[in-house]
């Protein structure tokens, strides 16, 4: 039976998030869980994916894949199957490091993870929600979209792809007449294992961070800089000229 006062499984809805096993993933899961969501969760590392099931038993179900791999869609379609059904759908999955020296490991590993399967796995929940009629895409790009970065060429690319793919996708949705909502997150730094490199600055707790993303979905904005004041930096490095910023890109 359901805690008086709890929420029941599924009221908020439905919602996937693509690379769920740690950190900003992690965090939105535990979020979406305790607000009443039935949340599907996804990432390589199954002894954490069971971890937060265990947690949350009633509201959280997962699929264990690596989006690198061939069988994205199948592990897709299991999850929609276990939720029965999607509302939101979250792609959270990245990678990026330094790479000075441009190694060629590192950066198809990047756009392997932050392009290919990025691309394969919100193409198909953006065409399944407009059969279905309405739904949400949300994606975890970086405030890296903005500008080429010397030290992580991969990674940069990689994240302007993402955000560049789901503006296309903002205005086919407007396009179509669909009842589908698309939101850019594009965080500054966050306190995660993937917070790499040297001068950093406002590096912001996982549990902030995730907190406002949630309520930047929820308000189904078309992009949100996290946390709010990293829009300050995003305007700064988008017009900055280019013998300034040669000097810390
Ligand atoms: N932390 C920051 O400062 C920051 C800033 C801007 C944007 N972001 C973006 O935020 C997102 C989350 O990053 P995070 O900081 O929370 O780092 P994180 O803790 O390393 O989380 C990365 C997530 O991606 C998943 N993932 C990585 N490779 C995968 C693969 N091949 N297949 C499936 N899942 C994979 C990981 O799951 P498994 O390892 O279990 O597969 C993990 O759940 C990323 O897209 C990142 O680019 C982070």
């Amino acid at each position: 039976m359901q805690q008086q006062g709890s929420p029941s499984r599924g009221s908020g809805g439905k919602v996937i998030i693509i690379g769920a096993t740690s950190g900003i993933g992690r965090e939105l899961a535990t979020i979406y869980a305790k607000k009443g969501y039935f949340v599907g969760i996804t990432g390589r590392r199954n002894e954490l994916l069971i971890s937060l099931q265990n947690k949350f038993p009633k509201n959280i179900v997962t699929e264990c894949f690596d989006v690198t791999q061939k069988e994205n869609i199948p592990h897709l379609q299991t999850l929609i199957q276990k939720l029965d059904g999607l509302d939101i759908l979250i792609y959270n999955s990245g990678y990026g490091d330094v790479s000075k020296e441009l190694d060629w490991d590192i950066e198809k590993r990047t756009t392997d993870v932050n392009v290919n399967g990025f691309v394969e796995i919100i193409c198909y929940a953006f065409n399944y929600l407009v059969n279905q009629g309405h739904g949400q895409i949300a994606c975890i790009s970086s405030i890296a979209s903005i500008r080429g970065n010397s030290h992580a060429p991969a990674y940069s690319a990689s994240k302007a792809f993402e955000s560049n793919y789901m503006e296309g996708l903002y205005y086919k949705a407007k396009r179509l007449k669909k009842d589908i909502a698309v939101t850019d997150i594009q965080p500054g730094f966050v306190d995660t294992g993937q917070a790499k490199g040297d001068g950093k600055f406002w590096v912001m707790p996982v549990q902030k961070a995730a907190m406002q993303m949630y309520q930047a979905i929820k308000k189904k904005k078309k992009r949100a800089y996290i946390t709010k004041r990293w829009w300050l930096i995003a305007k700064i490095l988008k017009w900055m000229p280019g013998f300034l910023y040669k000097k810390i890109g």
